[in-house]
């Protein structure tokens, strides 16, 4: 019930149109159980042999029915207004947060199962929406309406008709329930088979190479048919309770009959009140088993509002301190003693580190694979927040900042190269909405991409696929580059920038860079050390812990890692 309100709440924002949509289903149910006295007189017109009754009576229902057509327009209309608009709101909502939910966030989610969230839900509330306001509402109405009317009518054939709704009620509350968990585990099958295939999809390279189309192709019929199942038994559960629900107002029906047969025979009652009586009873007839049909698509739809709920009540790990402000960066780093690691329940991945980087310099990280050199540059930008210890820029601790002022001054190219789908200006421009094709341009010639970019057909205009799939390794790295770049950034981090280039790409990049990084701080991870020969400072990672720091030189008179790192790749090849 508290979903229930918690979803009723976005409609708010739009009570107008909900209590125009109300008005009409007012007026519909109103038509509908003015029908009721209508049918009452026919049979007395008829009775009576007069032509003008049977015209009049005609003619109103005409009138009325015309009426409700107008209030079915209304109420369809208004409440599809209403409820687009508050899945619009909701599913704007949901995005929002997701851009505001950290790092730690989506490493934890399948992407799959966001985007199943995002539609398949969403349209399922829809679903649920509509159904209860255009369905459930005003078949309630003519419901209540029909039932006061009856009892105005003969309040004992009334009464005989209500014992049967405690038994309905209790069979739908029952059946409810189980479509409620049902529909949870066929919701998250759905996002299952999403997440399938948008992994699969992604990763249809490895797929392929390994040859493993067979084996994927099992294992997605293996989740459909799970899949296929729950939405059987979705089916089966509504099957069962609406021949269920029938015959229970069957029996109540001729329990009526009988004792309305009853009473006219001993003369209590009137045959034209009789007949009047029965067209109130058909007219319950429909809502009530409608009810169980709405009730089963309302928990549906509240299954899938949970689904939704439970991402937008996750409060991002990483977000701005309530006093942050913005800063103006200068460039100077800071480590001090800072320990973090990714989960409470895993080991330290960086221990203890100190280290400063001047404004202007450039630091290298180096050290083995899995040493926590990417991690360590991903708590700068506070992609996730240190465990121990603080990290400082300009001696302001970086969590006294804005997110925003702090991210937006940084430029950071990661050791994934990710570019979206657009031409490859739109992809450099992402660095800075708004930027002059000069700008671009110049970012990109500082990036060593200018080149290869007017080499084809449509230079910067050229659309790259959704991981900038007509482009090669280096050429991406170097679109990624330009793009960090444009920011005229004063923290620069480069995660293996220059790791898929080959030696004379990656020495005029380098060049470029030497200018470009100038008066801008940065960090430099490379596994081929020669890129970071020049460095101001070497910094020697291993299993998260700075073991040797200092420049090329005074690192090699040194018989450390750093030497021997650097013996491995310049020793000829025995
Ligand atoms: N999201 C994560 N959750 C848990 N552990 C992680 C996560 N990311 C990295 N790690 C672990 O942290 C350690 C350091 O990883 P990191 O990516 O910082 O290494 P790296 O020095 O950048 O390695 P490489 O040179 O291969 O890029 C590794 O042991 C890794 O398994
Ligand atoms: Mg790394």
């Amino acid at each position: 019930m508290k979903l229930f309100f918690r979803l009723a709440k976005y409609l708010t924002p739009y009570n107008n149109y909900v209590i125009g949509a109300a008005i009409s289903m007012l007026i519909f149910s109103l038509c509908n159980i003015a029908m009721i006295p209508l049918i009452a007189r026919l049979s007395e017109a008829i009775a009576q042999k007069s032509i003008f009754q049977l015209n009049l009576v005609v003619a109103m229902a005409v009138g009325i029915y015309f009426l409700r057509g107008a209030a079915t327009y209304g109420q369809g209309y208004l409440i599809s207004f209403a409820s687009q608009r508050m899945l619009f709101d909701l599913r704007t909502q949901l995005f929002e947060h997701l851009n505001k939910l950290s790092f730690d966030f989506f490493q934890k989610w399948r992407t799959g199962d966001l985007i199943s969230r995002s539609t398949n839900d969403i349209d399922n509330i829809q679903n649920g929406i509509s159904s209860t306001v255009i369905q459930l509402l005003p078949n309630m109405l003519t419901l209540l309406g029909a039932i006061c009317y009856l009892f105005y009518l003969n309040w004992k054939l009334s009464l005989l008709t209500l014992m049967i709704i405690p038994l309905l009620s209790l069979i739908i509350n029952k059946f409810g329930k189980e479509m409620h968990k049902v529909s949870s585990d066929a919701q998250k099958k759905t996002s299952d088979i999403s997440s399938i295939l948008q992994e699969k999809v992604a990763g249809v390279q490895v797929v392929k190479s390994f040859a493993m189309e067979k084996h994927e192709i099992k294992k997605f019929k293996e989740e459909s048919e799970k899949s296929f199942w729950l939405s059987l038994k979705q089916v089966q559960i509504n099957v069962t309770q609406t021949p269920l629900l029938a015959f229970i107002q069957v029996l109540g029906m001729v329990a009526i009959i009988w004792y309305g047969g009853y009473q006219v025979v001993t003369g209590k009652l009137n045959p034209a009140d009789l007949i009047a009586f029965f067209a109130g009873i058909a007219l319950i007839a429909d809502p009530v088993s409608r009810l169980g049909d709405t009730n089963a698509i309302v928990q549906r739809s509240l299954a899938s509002a949970e689904r939704i709920f439970e991402i937008i009540d996750l409060e991002p790990t990483v977000q701005d301190a309530v006093n942050a402000h913005d800063i103006e960066i200068k460039g100077e780093v800071r480590f001090n003693s800072v320990s973090f690691k990714y989960q409470e329940e895993l080991p330290l991945v960086l221990e203890k580190v100190d280290l400063k980087a001047n404004p202007g310099e450039i630091v290298a990280l180096v050290g083995r694979s899995g040493a926590g050199k990417t991690t360590l540059v991903n708590l700068i930008p506070r992609f996730y927040d240190a465990t121990e210890g603080e990290i400082l820029i300009d001696n302001i601790p970086i969590r006294d900042s804005k997110l925003h002022s702090l991210r937006s001054q940084m430029g950071i190219v990661s050791q994934e190269t990710i570019l979206f789908s657009g031409t490859i200006k739109e992809n450099i421009a992402y660095g800075k909405i708004g930027s002059s094709d000069e700008e671009i341009k110049q970012a990109a010639i500082a990036a060593n991409a200018h080149n290869f970019i007017i080499e084809l057909e449509d230079g910067y205009e050229t659309v790259v696929g959704e991981r900038g799939a007509s482009l090669s390794g280096g050429q991406k790295q170097r679109v990624a580059i330009a793009r960090a770049l444009l920011r005229n950034p004063r923290i620069l981090i480069l995660d293996e920038a220059t790791s898929a280039l080959d030696t004379e790409s990656e020495r005029l990049v380098q060049e470029a860079m030497d200018k470009l990084m100038q008066g801008r701080t940065t960090f430099v991870i490379a596994h081929r050390l020669s890129t970071v020969q020049h460095a101001d400072k070497i910094i020697v990672l291993d299993r998260g812990k700075i073991v040797e720091q200092g420049k090329h030189d005074e690192l090699l008179s040194k018989s450390g890692i750093y030497k021997m790192l650097y013996e491995m790749q310049f020793k000829e090849p025995a």
